[in-house]
């Protein structure tokens, strides 16, 4: 067992760590408060092979390991939590199952300039009831002449409204649950699909989370991924990615969030000491920091446990379930230990405390995670 990493993973920290440094952190307080959708920045990660970093060159991506994109999600969103979705959505909702599932022509077509950066990429899956029950598909996929017909809704779609490539599941055949569900490759541009609203969010202001609807879609058989019935295995395997990316979107949540609360330990002063010489903050520091390696243990583990092939559903399970809580444990310290600076929009920690939320509930809630841990446990 080794705790180091590579030459080429040190090196994609320090380059995402700079990039962040210089081209997000001056703007990401300002794209919060307006809500403001960083294209810019979706551009220049793009460039960077920051939106394919796992898929082999030969179709665009950047072909490296997940380590390495677990190190520049965690970059990227500590400057900002929002390019972390956007980011993590793209790789593993988007470009992963159509790099796995996907034929070459569909790899040449749409794989190649999602992981290029040149388009962006969304994954419709929750529904306004298919939430944990992911199976619950109301959506619905007809055969229509050579191809099929989508109709349906679908709730919190994270890149909803800007993707230009969708991928959509949707029920075939009700009688047979989740035997029945099939995953399309739907393109923004197709006549039906419209966006009905963007959420309102407490946190991830910058990124966009839409509600979209499809009516009467048409798709060619050439968009459909995958075999017939493996819609829900496709969904469930690109969310075991997937909670990978979203941990590692938490590392970096807490890392900023911990890092400004230990800085401000050793600077703000009161009864003529800094608040550091003091047990009570000094146990918050012991804990936040003990916490965030844990959970950065845990996550390397799963993005390790993905490289090596093989099912890693429950280590990322666990990733993200130690990794949101840990952000949610570390962000909510960072803010008490500012006291009502953290409170107040003069400083960063309460955007990370707003940010860190959603990592408790997207991709699997804390209580889906804990169902899919438990029963890998109760299996053994
Ligand atoms: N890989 C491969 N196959 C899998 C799998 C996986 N990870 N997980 C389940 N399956 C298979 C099972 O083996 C089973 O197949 P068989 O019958 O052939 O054995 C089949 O799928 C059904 O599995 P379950 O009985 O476990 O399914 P379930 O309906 O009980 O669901 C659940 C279990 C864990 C609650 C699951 O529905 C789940 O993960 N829910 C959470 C959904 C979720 O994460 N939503 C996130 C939305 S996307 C999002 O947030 C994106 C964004 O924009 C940021």
């Amino acid at each position: 067992m080794q705790f180091e990493f590579t030459e080429q993973q040190r090196m994609i920290r320090d380059m995402a760590k700079d990039f962040a440094a210089k081209e997000i952190v001056p703007i990401a307080a300002e794209m919060d408060e307006k809500e403001q959708f960083p294209a810019d920045v979706v551009k220049q990660m793009g460039a960077l092979g920051f939106m394919g970093m796992n898929v082999p060159e030969q179709y665009g991506g950047a072909a490296l390991d997940t380590i390495c994109y677990v190190l520049a999600m965690e970059e990227v969103s500590r400057a900002c939590a929002s390019c972390g979705v956007i980011m993590s959505v793209n790789n593993s909702l988007v470009c992963w199952p159509i790099e796995t599932y996907g034929t070459d022509e569909q790899k040449k077509r749409f794989l190649t300039p999602l992981a290029k950066g040149e388009k962006l990429g969304a994954y419709c899956l929750s529904e306004p009831n298919a939430g944990t029950d992911a199976a619950n598909q109301l959506t619905t996929a007809k055969p229509d002449g050579d191809g099929w017909v989508i109709n349906g809704m679908k709730n919190f779609i994270t890149n909803g409204a800007t993707a230009d490539l969708l991928i959509v599941f949707a029920q075939t055949n009700p009688e047979l649950k989740y035997k029945g569900i099939r995953a399309f490759i739907v393109e923004n541009t197709a006549e039906g699909f419209s966006v009905i609203r963007k959420e309102e969010k407490m946190g991830i202001r910058a990124s966009d989370t839409a509600q979209l609807a499809f009516d009467n879609v048409k798709v060619s058989a050439e968009q459909v991924l995958g075999g017939e019935g493996t819609g829900f295995k496709i969904a469930m395997s690109t969310l075991d990615g997937g909670r990978i990316g979203i941990a590692a979107q938490a590392l970096g949540i807490s890392g900023a969030a911990y890092e400004a609360a230990r800085v401000y330990a050793t600077q703000r002063e009161q009864f003529g000491r800094p608040i550091g010489a003091f047990q009570a903050i000094q146990w918050k520091i012991a804990d936040m920091a003990t916490r965030l390696h844990a959970a950065q243990l845990l996550t390397y583990r799963a993005a390790w446990a993905k490289d090596q092939g093989g099912r890693y559903s429950e280590e990322s399970a666990m990733a993200k379930l130690a990794a949101s809580e840990a952000s949610h444990f570390i962000t909510n310290e960072a803010v008490q230990i500012f006291g009502g600076n953290g409170y107040s929009k003069e400083y960063p920690v309460e955007r990370h405390f707003r940010d860190a939320k959603i990592t408790e509930i997207y991709e699997g809630t804390s209580e889906a995670q804990r169902m899919v841990i438990s029963a890998m446990e109760l299996k053994k």
